[in-house]
């Protein structure tokens, strides 16, 4: 009690000071937050920070670029919220997302209702061969790097690596490939792996590589990151193997991607789905696996975030692991604001679904410190192993509607 009291009182002077000492012309950034902590960040913020917009549960917000520190950590000790906010470009990309928002609440653009599940002969021996054992030597490769941080030397190694292992895996296949998408603002690149398709209708899995140390730890610090995310790169890692084994040849066409810079402001995936919307891209689906390998909750295996993803295909990915993954007990909850990938893809319109690996009340509370290691998943991946069924499942079935 003591000690929160100190801490309250230590940030609660740090607001003051930064509020003093940098009074005079700040730069002024457009954030969304969950529209419950509307008021909240009014009042801790007071002028610094201006309401743009409230629409569907969403606020638009105008707030000096260095109070953002702040508002995390508030966020943080206040809603128990990670991050607690969605950085924009600009007004336009935050007006989007009240849009999107509202198409895919009101118009139902993406209808997965009708959808019959139908393709067990394909999916069912390819679930089977999902391997825990791959995926946990890919994330002991993965955790391996000092860091995978999006500034710096190690974080453009590690890119490096998982493009080889994609690379490796497709073997002479001469429909698929895998490229760097370069960012033009940072060192590590982004990873797209291709298996093409008859059809221009896209469907992508992705999953950030990046990892971090707090705020400060920048480019040296030791930042393992195997739940988040060296979980969710291998999880896809060993879907690619898979299908690749399997000579799986899809009628729509597949990306795999490795966003750089999540951490940061989810500012990869940012850059490459507003190209995608740019070049009028098809994606009918996005399934974003960021975390997949603690068991937090007791009796929930699958968590669908129910924010910033499409509802119509929260439902269809909760019927593929009714099918093909039973046993397997899913729900709902909500990251509060935008906290991973799938965010950027919502915000373009797209359907996107976040499957997560604990409620957010039991999730895990290594990350982003040296400490967010394999020990915590008592080293192995038999909770990652039901995401890449799940993932195997979710792909053929998409890749098989009408
Ligand atoms: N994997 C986390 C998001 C997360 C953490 C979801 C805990 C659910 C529970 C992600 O990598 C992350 O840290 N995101 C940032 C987002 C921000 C930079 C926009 C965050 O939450 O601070
Ligand atoms: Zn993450």
């Amino acid at each position: 009690m003591k000690i929160k009291l100190l801490s309250r009182l230590f940030i609660t002077s740090l607001i003051f000071l930064s509020l003093t000492v940098s009074a005079v012309e700040d730069k002024k950034v457009f954030i969304s937050i969950d529209s419950d902590a509307l008021s909240f960040t009014q009042k801790k913020f007071g002028p610094r920070v201006s309401e743009i917009e409230s629409r569907d549960g969403i606020s638009i917000l105008k707030i000096d670029e260095d109070a953002l520190p702040w508002l995390s950590l508030l966020m943080h000790r206040n809603f128990n919220r990670c991050g607690g906010f969605m950085l924009h470009d600009d007004a336009i990309e935050a007006n989007n997302l009240l849009n999107s928002q509202s198409d895919q609440l009101y118009a139902k653009k993406n209808s997965f209702v009708d959808y019959k599940i139908d393709q067990d002969a394909t999916v069912k021996p390819m679930i089977d061969q999902a391997s825990p054992a791959n995926i946990l030597a890919t994330i002991v490769q993965l955790s391996a790097f000092q860091n995978r941080y999006y500034k710096g030397e190690f974080g453009k190694k590690s890119a490096a690596f998982i493009k080889d292992t994609w690379t490796n895996l497709i073997k002479n296949r001469s429909d698929a490939k895998v490229e760097y998408f370069q960012h033009p603002n940072w060192d590590q690149p982004s990873i797209i792996m291709t298996i093409k398709g008859q059809s221009d209708e896209t469907i992508v899995l992705g999953g950030h590589q990046d990892s971090i140390n707090g705020y400060m730890g920048g480019a040296s610090a030791r930042a393992p990151g195997s739940d988040d995310n060296a979980s969710g790169i291998s999880t896809i890692t060993e879907v690619i193997r898979v299908l690749i084994d399997n000579s799986y040849q899809p009628q729509k066409t597949l990306k795999f991607m490795a966003y750089a810079a999540e951490e940061v402001g989810l500012l990869g995936s940012k850059e490459i789905a507003s190209d995608f919307k740019k070049r009028n891209v098809n994606v009918i689906g996005v399934m974003q696996l960021d975390m997949t390998n603690f068991k937090g909750n007791e009796t929930l295996d699958i968590v669908m975030m129910r924010d910033y993803t499409n509802d119509e295909q929260n439902k269809f990915v909760g019927s593929i692991i009714d099918h093909y993954v039973p046993g397997i007990k899913w729900g709902f909850d909500k990251c509060g604001y935008g906290c991973s990938d799938h965010a950027s893809w919502h915000t373009q319109g797209y359907p996107a679904s976040m499957p997560f690996e604990a409620t957010m009340d039991t999730m895990n509370h290594k990350i982003h410190t040296a400490n967010d290691t394999l020990t915590v998943s008592n080293n192995n991946a038999s909770h990652a192993v039901k995401f890449a069924k799940m993932a195997i499942g979710y792909i053929v079935e998409l890749d098989h509607k009408l």
